[in-house]
């Protein structure tokens, strides 16, 4: 049995198109073809999400954990209905989501093959999966000091262990920008060494500065060899991702962010090219990597599956899945292009709004579009600030000296002028409101 059942022939490059379930088709119809406005959104989107929205706060943290839509209920229940249901008989339903959401990370990301996703539990599996396929003792690792803190705290335990050796290319300060990941920095590295992995972000997730120059770093890692790791946990759902197309080793990501799925439903995304490699082969393995899962076969040396299958884990876990299957299928429907293009006019008011009220915010990156789908707000006192506003009622977090902003489809302009007029009393006094 594949695991997968939708592996387009090997060669094939035609992309694969989105599996949208009836409800997402209905909500989203109206809209083929027009430019998102909050007028259409409001009308046909903001329903999707009754339930989230009874809060009463302003919720701008979406950058950190999406909002779920009312269905994601109903879809897990599915899930669970089957097994009270059907016992051993809800393994079909629940590999058939495993199927469908394969399929739709590999549409989100610009992938042809559905079994080129894995899925993990978290990102940082997907990267420990790609360390452990490295061909390589104590292979040599260029990251960068702006990674996300499980791939940093990952790194520096296999660095610690001697199972890997990292090196770091630093940030770049100023004093009126948020700190830089220069993407000359990551090439002098790649070219002053020889490394065997790179590991960049294509959204930095402090900053939200989205990385430039990548096909360069791409092909100078591939020069020396190495193997490029992606995270685009901030990028995907956000920009369009062209993971093929880039030429990237890997990627990873998850879900519980810009498509609103919720922990647990995260993703190593492989290359084409690498997926009938025996030579690169991931020693976090299990039974659902075997060719013949359920043969029971037991020869001494490990058969693996074909293609992206040969990455699979032991028994999955399927109710993130589901949990993850109405958010994507919406952004999917809704598409990014025009996500990414509404997202920045949001983000552009925001700015507005905070700028009319005395804050100042800024983006990572130089020019809006090296950004991703947050502001910031610069502050020495960001934490504490952030609880003061979360007790005023709005909902934001802070990272590294910044408060990080943002609204998603269902944000109206009214809720960013309200947040605004609060923020800004909150953060001249914010101690009043603790
Ligand atoms: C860039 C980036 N990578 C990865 C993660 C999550 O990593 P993990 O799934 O290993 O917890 C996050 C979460 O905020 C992130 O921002």
């Amino acid at each position: 049995m594949s695991a997968t059942g939708t592996n387009a022939p090997i060669g094939s490059s035609t992309l694969l198109a989105p599996i949208i379930g009836a409800e997402i088709n209905r909500a989203v119809a109206p809209m083929h073809g027009q430019v998102l406005s909050e007028a259409l959104l409001q009308k046909h989107i903001a329903p999707l999400f009754s339930r989230v929205r009874q809060r009463s706060e302003i919720y701008l943290a979406n950058h950190s954990l999406g909002r779920p839509l009312d269905l994601m209920a109903g879809d897990v229940r599915e899930a669970l209905d089957a097994w009270y249901t059907d016992m051993d008989g809800a393994w079909d339903i629940w590999m058939k989501e495993m199927t469908t959401f394969r399929h739709n990370i590999a549409c989100l990301i610009g992938l042809h093959r559905a079994d080129g996703v894995v899925p993990k539990i978290s990102a940082g599996q997907g990267l420990r999966a790609v360390l452990n396929a490295v061909p390589k003792e104590n292979p040599r690792v260029i990251a960068t000091r702006g990674e996300f803190d499980s791939i940093d705290f990952i790194l520096k335990t296999y660095h610690t262990r001697a199972r890997a050796s990292v090196q770091w290319v630093e940030t770049r300060s100023s004093p009126e920008r948020p700190p830089e990941v220069d993407p000359s920095d990551i090439l002098a590295a790649i070219q002053a060494g020889s490394p065997d992995l790179v590991v960049i972000s294509h959204i930095y997730y402090a900053t939200g500065q989205r990385l430039e120059r990548l096909e360069e770093i791409v092909a100078a890692a591939h020069a020396k060899g190495a193997l490029v790791v992606l995270d685009a946990f901030h990028s995907a759902g956000v920009i369009p991702v062209e993971f093929e197309a880039l030429g990237a080793d890997f990627a990873i990501g998850g879900s519980y962010k810009y498509t609103r799925g919720g922990p647990g439903a995260a993703w190593l995304a492989i290359h084409p090219r690498h997926l009938n490699n025996n030579r690169l082969r991931t020693l976090d393995t299990g039974w659902f990597a075997k060719r013949d899962t359920f043969g029971f076969e037991r020869p001494d040396q490990p058969l693996l599956a074909d293609g992206g299958d040969a990455w699979l884990e032991a028994t999955p876990a399927p109710l993130p899945l589901f949990q993850a299957r109405s958010g994507l299928q919406l952004v999917l429907a809704l598409g990014v292009d025009r996500l990414r293009r509404y997202s920045l006019e949001q983000l552009d008011s925001l700015g507005a709004v905070l700028s009319a009220r005395g804050v100042k915010s800024c983006r990572g990156g130089r020019t809006p579009g090296q950004s991703g789908a947050f502001l910031l707000i610069p502050r020495r006192d960001a934490h504490a600030a952030c609880d003061a506003l979360k007790h005023a009622g709005v909902n934001v977090d802070a990272r590294l000296g910044h408060l990080r902003l943002c609204p998603d489809v269902v944000t109206t302009h009214a809720e960013m002028e309200r947040a605004a007029e609060i923020i800004s009393r909150v953060l001249s006094n914010p101690s009043s409101e603790a």
